[in-house]
């Protein structure tokens, strides 16, 4: 039987290539807090609302926040709401590229 140890050698660079690749589509997914903030809090005004507070509110003034807004007719779940309270209290590096977006 033939082994040809730069054929197996080629096959684990190609998996560990594939790696990154594969953290990024699973950071890119549509529940993530930007896209969450894209779809819930773009409906009755523009993301400045809450982009130009990100990270210098409290959990829990933007809990009081959102309450506000559930009560203005926002279509936010009870984990939805605590995904976006803990992501504009302390956001990640894609929300804050979200707010940074042209
Ligand atoms: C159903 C319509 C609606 C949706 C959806 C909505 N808002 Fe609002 N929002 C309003 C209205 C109306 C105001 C203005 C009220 C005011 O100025 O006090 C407002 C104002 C705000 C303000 C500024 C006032 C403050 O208390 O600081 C923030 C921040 C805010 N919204 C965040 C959000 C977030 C975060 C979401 C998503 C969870 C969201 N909004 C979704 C209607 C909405």
């Amino acid at each position: 039987m033939e082994t040809n140890p730069a054929k197996k050698l080629t096959l684990v660079l190609m998996l560990l290539l594939c790696l990154p690749a594969l953290a990024m589509t699973t950071e890119q997914e549509p529940a993530d807090c930007a896209a969450l903030l894209h779809s819930r809090c773009e409906m009755c005004h523009f993301n400045t609302r809450f982009c130009q507070k990100l990270g210098q509110k409290s959990k829990s003034a933007w809990k009081r926040t959102i309450k506000a807004m559930v009560g203005y007719g926002a279509k936010v779940t009870a984990e939805e709401q605590q995904m976006i309270q803990d992501c504009l209290a302390a956001p990640t590096p894609a929300v804050q590229d979200y707010c940074n977006a042209p």
